[in-house]
């Protein structure tokens, strides 16, 4: 075993490291060689069948939910089609409104998650159009989807999903992308400059990492609390939901991950004397909200931690620690910032003591129900 984790001490360290190939991977042969334009030739789709789409269900569980909403974001901006991003477990259940023409898509890492797998299997009994996003050729959800992107994370193997919801990004983004760059939602210029963005995102993520020994010290000091509270506006708030499971589900310490403009509205209440705060602030036209959300949990004396991007100096003022990511487009801060969550919640897990790889009450793949 210590040879397959290739020197590092967890699974989940090796996984988060191989971020940089895993995205390098996924984007691989799906851009055109002069960097223009996005190509999944894997769907074979036409201009008609992409013109019909009306509207787009995500369905999906757990970390790759999260990858979801990025997705709609995505989606939603590039290429206009609406959008709703639902848990698997709740989407088939409750009768959702479903056109003739909405595209169903499943995320899923391993393509068996029971409540995942059961909503596409009623989404096919309507007749509607199913593709899967998955990162396991030959899996049930990759097998019964009449589409499939598979996200080249390579094999998964501690039960905290990484790599596998970062190259779920990548593919829902080159998604948002082909969908754009089709319906002519989007300028070539604009199409130009994501792909290119989107290729230097490997390099960008390996700088991130270089941060580890900075991020592995302030877990170690908030790992003696029994809090944490993420926040975030935008897709930053997204990014503080994932980052807020991560930390619960290695650590056991409970976390929160709230839209920083709700905060007043309850969470407030939670803040006391040094509980850390995880801020995310890298959305350009919410900056000047985010510093007053800041400042309201500031306020009630809590230890904040932002994570911005690479120069922005103005933060620095109003929090306790800050730790810079390089700059992209603030649609690509998602790749930036869950790295060091991810590093954040691993340090804190190993602090406690725990079984990283293997946390307590949780599966890899939950095949039941
Ligand atoms: C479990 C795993 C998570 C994963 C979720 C959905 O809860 O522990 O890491 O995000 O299932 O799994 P899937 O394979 O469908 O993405």
């Amino acid at each position: 075993q210590a040879a397959e984790k290739g020197g590092y001490a967890h699974y989940m360290q090796k996984e988060i490291y191989e971020q940089p190939k895993a995205v390098r991977d996924t984007l691989s042969g799906r851009v055109t060689e002069d960097g223009t334009r996005v190509v999944l030739s894997e769907l074979g789709w036409t201009e008609d069948l992409i013109k019909q789409i009306d509207r787009i269900h995500i369905v999906a569980c757990g970390t790759s939910y999260h990858a979801g909403l990025v997705g709609k974001a995505a989606i939603e901006k590039l290429a206009r089609i609406p959008v709703d991003v639902e848990v698997a477990s709740e989407y088939r259940y409750r009768d959702p409104i479903v056109s003739r023409n909405t595209l169903i898509v499943v995320i899923s890492q391993s393509g068996e998650t029971a409540d995942t797998l059961a909503a596409l299997r009623n989404a096919k009994a309507l007749g509607n159009r199913v593709l899967a996003i998955t990162n396991v050729v030959g899996s049930s959800v990759a097998r019964e989807a009449d589409d499939v992107i598979i996200t080249w994370a390579g094999p998964e193997i501690s039960v905290a999903s990484t790599k596998a919801y970062t190259t779920q990004l990548v593919a829902l983004y080159l998604f948002a992308i082909y969908l754009g760059q089709t319906l002519q939602t989007i300028a070539q210029d604009a199409v130009t400059t994501y792909v290119r963005e989107l290729q230097a995102l490997p390099q960008k993520l390996d700088e991130v990492l270089q941060s580890a020994p900075q991020i592995e010290e302030i877990a170690r000091a908030f790992a003696v609390w029994d809090d944490a509270f993420f926040l975030g506006r935008g897709i930053d708030y997204y990014v503080a939901l994932e980052g807020a499971l991560k930390y619960k589900e290695i650590s056991y310490i409970h976390a929160e991950a709230y839209p920083a403009g709700e905060l007043k509205h309850g969470t407030l209440a939670l803040i006391v004397d040094h509980v850390p705060v995880i801020a995310l602030v890298t959305q350009d036209e919410l900056y000047e909200k985010s510093l007053s959300n800041i400042k309201e949990v500031k306020a009630r004396d809590a230890y904040v931690l932002g994570i911005a991007w690479a120069g922005d100096e103005e933060i620095a003022k109003s929090v306790d620690r800050v730790l810079y990511v390089p700059r992209t487009l603030p649609f690509f801060a998602p790749i930036m910032l869950i790295a060091p969550l991810q590093l954040l919640a691993y340090y804190a897990s190993v602090a406690r003591g725990n079984d990283v790889d293997k946390p307590r009450n949780l599966a890899k793949s939950v095949t039941v129900e």
